[in-house]
């Protein structure tokens, strides 16, 4: 959730720390902070709210330019204590020693600060994280990956960290637990950070750090060793993203680029997957034979927040395709829940970061209980592809505006490939695989074609701006839809937005209904239409007036809703996407009118790291 970056090497240690933080921002927002080592001593800078403003506070205090070459960074998403300065990180100890950034929560924090406190130790934030500075400095005796190694064993919980250390200026010590680290190797210089945006400027050779990995960083050279003084070596990845994927290119908002990006995402997701000699897809990612295919007896898909979604079109072509038993769970839920787990079970976690801590922990429940683990992920090299160890990568670029869209679409698309597979080793036939492969195909024109309707799209949404809430219905395939156009609405809007299947909205919500509380009903020509339009004709007698989502050249919707928008014809397989651009294009335009902060909406981070 928050951001880490470190930097040691050839430059101005401040530009990489402030560059990478601004291209963090998006992973938690609610202040800021660096330390730089300056002629012997470690200097702070922190600031409330955004990078920006730190921005101003380091002018303020660095009026003629810092020109340290090494230094620590972070962004913060607030858990332990309020965001105010003295909360934001980079923390340090009473000596100002040392000074640490962290991501992670320490669970045993407070057991730590009291035994800390009792040896005469001085607290100056609420925050977890300033336990763990301090207990490195009780442990150090001259060698800062010793104090650190002895100080993390000490402590249960997660942690990405950064360390810096006043007597030790040739290096820097990052460690991680269950929150992600990546070290850029650069010419002549290291970027160390909690996610590859912030270091694709200066490289694209990485290396992934396991959990309990300690590395020593200098500007050449990186050693790694776990946490019991054990030396590793981790495999230096490639990365293929350049910076003008993580930039707006001339869009208003990142939200609004990453919809219209979908036609490409979706179209590099299918890229060489689909095969018109056996009319299937393939998916050598997920590493597993025809027999291993055929013997899978039920799947298990586990995700949080839009990927749950995804996973629940998953669910339903998975049944409707492959003919196999699928269940959707909140990963936050699956290892709690004492999940059965059988022989020849797919257990499958769909995470656009990668990093997600529950949809992670699911993954490593599943594989205790001995199932057949795979994800869907975005993130090439992310903690949960790595763990899986098999999958199927979404190839859609980075996705940077927290509320998730092209990776949603991609997420379904490669289910829906998943599901043609499983069904081609099943009962699906042939000529029914090539409709689908047809249809795949002709998806990114599909998706283009609704997003140039965006105008349409907008004066809808305009029309409907100072609605109190709303809510969304659909049935079958649109039925997860109406839940992701609803949270996509209430994530940038901050209004109250619910999505419902269309027929339990009379088993309660139906009572909020009234003018001020619009229906999105999804009533496009696939199977449960004609009840959808019986369920608007229900919202529309309780005064609540009804934007409707029908297939193009429909002639019944428009007569019982207030508004249309119009979605090309498509079968059940591929309507739920289009449907979907346009709720994405509704949600942006609504949350515009209303003057919201779409990017970065208040209290959410894109890449949730902790429980
Ligand atoms: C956060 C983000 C959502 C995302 C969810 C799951 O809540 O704001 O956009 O859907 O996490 O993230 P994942 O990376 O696992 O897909």
């Amino acid at each position: 959730m928050c951001g880490i970056v470190g930097y040691i090497g050839k430059r101005r240690a401040m530009d990489p720390l402030i560059e990478g933080l601004r291209r963090l921002e998006y992973r938690g927002y609610d202040s800021a902070g660096l330390a730089l080592l300056q002629d012997g001593s470690i200097e702070v800078v922190k600031a409330v709210g955004k990078v920006s403003s730190l921005q101003e506070a380091v002018a303020a205090h660095w009026p003629d330019e810092a020109t340290s070459k090494v230094g620590i960074a972070h962004t913060r998403w607030a858990t332990h204590g309020p965001p105010t300065v003295a909360n934001a990180h980079p923390h340090v100890d009473g000596d100002r020693r040392f000074a640490l950034v962290h991501n992670g929560i320490i669970e045993n924090y407070l057991a730590l600060k009291t035994q800390l406190q009792r040896r005469g130790r001085t607290f100056y934030s609420d925050t977890d994280t300033e336990v763990l500075v301090q207990l490195i400095a009780s442990c150090y005796e001259g060698d800062l990956v010793q104090a650190t190694a002895a100080a993390l064993k000490q402590v249960e919980g997660t942690f990405g960290i950064a360390v810096l250390c006043r007597d030790e200026p040739d290096h820097l010590v990052v460690a991680r637990r269950g929150s992600p680290i990546v070290l850029g190797l650069g010419r002549d210089e290291t970027i160390v950070a909690s996610d590859v945006s912030a270091l694709v400027a200066y490289t694209n050779q990485v290396i992934y750090l396991d959990d309990d990995d300690i590395a020593v960083i200098t500007a050449n050279n990186v050693e790694l060793r776990t946490i019991d003084n054990v030396p590793v070596s981790r495999e230096v990845a490639h990365i293929d993203w350049d910076t003008t994927a993580a930039e707006k290119s001339g869009y208003e908002h990142f939200m609004l680029k990453e919809i219209c990006e979908q036609p490409t995402a979706i179209a590099n997701s299918i890229r060489g997957r689909l095969d018109d000699t056996l009319g299937t897809a393939i998916l050598s990612g997920l590493d597993l034979s025809q027999h291993d295919l055929a013997l899978i007896n039920r799947v298990v898909i586990a995700a949080c927040g839009t990927s749950l979604h995804a996973g629940m079109m998953g669910e339903y072509f998975l049944e409707d395709l492959a003919d196999i038993p699928t269940e959707v769970e909140q990963a936050a839920e699956f290892r709690y829940r004492n999940p059965i787990i059988g022989p020849n079970n797919l257990i499958l976690a769909v995470s656009q970061s990668g990093e997600t801590a529950d949809t992670l922990a699911a993954v490593r429940e599943a594989k205790y209980k001995g199932g057949l683990v795979a994800s869907i992920c975005n993130v090439v090299g992310s903690t949960i592809a790595r763990e899986t160890g098999r999958g199927v990568y979404l190839h859609a670029g980075p996705e940077i505006g927290v509320a998730s869209t092209k990776a949603f679409t991609c997420q379904v698309t490669v289910l829906l490939m998943l599901a043609l597979r499983l069904g081609r080793t099943r009962r699906l036939s042939r000529e029914m695989g090539l409709e689908l492969i047809e249809e795949l195909r002709r998806l990114p024109d599909m998706v283009r074609t609704v997003t140039e309707r965006a105008p349409a799209i907008e004066q809808a949404a305009k029309r409907f701006h100072d609605a109190q809430g709303m809510f969304f219905i659909g049935r079958g395939y649109l039925y997860p839809v109406a839940l992701e156009g609803a949270l996509k609405l209430k994530e940038i809007s901050y209004i109250h937005a619910e999505g419902y299947h269309a027929a339990e909205l009379k088993h309660g919500p139906i009572a909020l209904l009234d003018e001020h509380v619009p229906v999105v009903a999804l009533a496009n020509d696939v199977p449960g239409r004609s009840k959808v339009i019986g369920n608007m004709q229900e919202c529309r007698a309780r005064h609540a007036p009804v934007i409707a989502t029908a297939t193009d050249g429909d002639p019944d919707v428009a007569q019982h809703a207030d508004e249309v928008i119009w979605i090309p014809r498509a079968s059940r397989f591929v309507a739920p996407v289009l449907t979907v651009v346009a709720l994405q294009l509704f949600a942006y335009y609504f949350a515009r009118e209303r003057g919201c902060a779409i990017d970065q909406p208040r209290n959410l981070a894109k890449s949730v790291t902790v429980e």
